[in-house]
């Protein structure tokens, strides 16, 4: 018997926003996630105080005063910026790149001088039409910006050489001829106060949800609860991997509680060096610049994925995107279910993204 109007499988931003319109609208939902907890990639484990990022740093960022007061109709947001720092061959570096930079690369201290160096290193270095990632960051930027702060830690990302990575990665990089470290460009920013699980209790407010549920595991009597579904796990999974698996970089999360105020003194400090085999460490209290005795770090390790890990970033290349589009055709034909949220789509969404995603899904769906 069909008890809902909409079965959301999947507890992430997307699920969340799309089960609350629904909600709001008179519509009856079910919420599940085969997960332990509700929340998707956003969620945070509390550690006596010190909210931690379990699935990566997350840093709400938007430049869409819409989607701010959305999310601020759950929480209060701190006013956290984002100014990470990159260690390098043991020397300490501001990101992103910008005259704090390029005085501690060079030694410059007006924008002519650094502008002036950048510019004769592309011209030295620069390629018409780079083949790689390599060329690429040095017709965009030069040698020493690459070399000191782009070449190893991209590497360890993707656990390939930078000639071997396609152009396409590294668009554009921005370099800003100003002293401002906050990273990114956005007019809002911040961390919910009280962490993101804030923001999701309230999403689910009054809603039915199921956690430790997967769907596939109960498909067919899980599909007859509901007149319509909405789906925000792995496509390829959702078409059995008829076309062969969609392919992602993975990250393994390494936690430490140390029983000390101030570990690094910044949240997010990223390390170059390829002799190291993670790329960053959070120190997550400073996101709500936490008093606590202890504090609580992760070291990020970038990791092949299998299919028994999390799906962090989806490879963009020609042959994953050819997939897609063969499941995209497939979910087109499915007029019952709703494909929304980063794993339906394959695509790589920042949180505000999401919900616009989901908001926009919703109205169409609703209308
Ligand atoms: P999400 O993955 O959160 O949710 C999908 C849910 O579906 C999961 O809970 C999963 O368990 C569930 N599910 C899947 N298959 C299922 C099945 N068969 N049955 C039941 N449940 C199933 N953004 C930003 O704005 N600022 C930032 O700083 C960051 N940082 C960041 C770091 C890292 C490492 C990553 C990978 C991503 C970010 N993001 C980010 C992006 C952010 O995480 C992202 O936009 C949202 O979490 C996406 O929400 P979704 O609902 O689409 O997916």
């Amino acid at each position: 018997m069909q008890k809902y109007d909409y079965l959301i499988v999947g507890a992430g931003l997307f699920g969340c926003v799309f089960a609350h319109e629904a909600t709001k609208a008179g519509k009856k939902c079910l919420v599940i996630d085969k997960r332990t907890h509700v929340g998707g990639n956003v969620y945070c484990e509390n550690v006596d105080g010190i909210n931690v990022h379990k699935y990566g740093a997350h840093i709400f960022h938007t430049n869409d005063k819409q989607i701010w007061d959305y999310v601020n109709q759950f929480a209060e947001f701190n006013n956290y910026i984002n100014s990470p720092v990159s260690i390098s061959k043991g020397k300490l570096y501001n990101l992103p790149f910008n005259m704090n930079t390029f005085y501690q690369l060079w030694g410059t201290k007006t924008p002519e001088e650094a502008k002036t160096i950048i510019e004769n290193q592309i011209k030295e270095y620069g390629y018409k039409k780079p083949k790689n990632l390599e060329e690429q960051a040095l017709s965009l930027i030069g040698k020493d910006v690459y070399k000191t702060l782009i070449k190893e830690y991209t590497e360890k990302q993707w656990g390939k050489k930078a000639t071997e990575l396609p152009a396409f990665i590294i668009k554009r990089l921005p370099v800003r001829y100003t002293f401002n470290n906050n990273y990114f460009n956005d007019k809002y920013q911040g961390i919910p106060i009280g962490g993101y699980n804030k923001i999701i209790d309230g999403l689910l407010d009054g809603i039915e949800t199921k956690t430790n549920i997967d769907f596939f595991e109960n498909k067919a009597e899980l599909t007859a609860l509901a007149s319509k579904i909405v789906y925000t796990g792995k496509i390829d999974e959702f078409f059995n991997y008829k076309f062969g698996n969609l392919e992602y970089r993975s990250l393994r999360f390494e936690n430490t509680r140390l029983e000390k105020e101030n570990h690094q003194g910044n949240a997010v400090v990223n390390y170059n060096d390829s002799d190291i085999p993670y790329t960053r460490i959070i120190e997550h209290k400073h996101f709500e610049f936490g008093k606590q005795n202890h504090t609580v770090i992760t070291k990020e390790f970038p990791e092949e994925w299998t299919k028994e890990k999390e799906a962090y970033y989806p490879i963009n290349n020609e042959d994953n995107q050819n997939k897609y589009q063969q499941y995209k055709a497939l979910s087109l034909k499915e007029s019952n279910i709703i494909f929304g949220g980063r794993l339906a789509e394959y695509k790589y969404y920042d949180m505000h993204q999401i919900i616009a995603s989901a908001l926009q899904k919703v109205k169409k769906e609703l209308s």
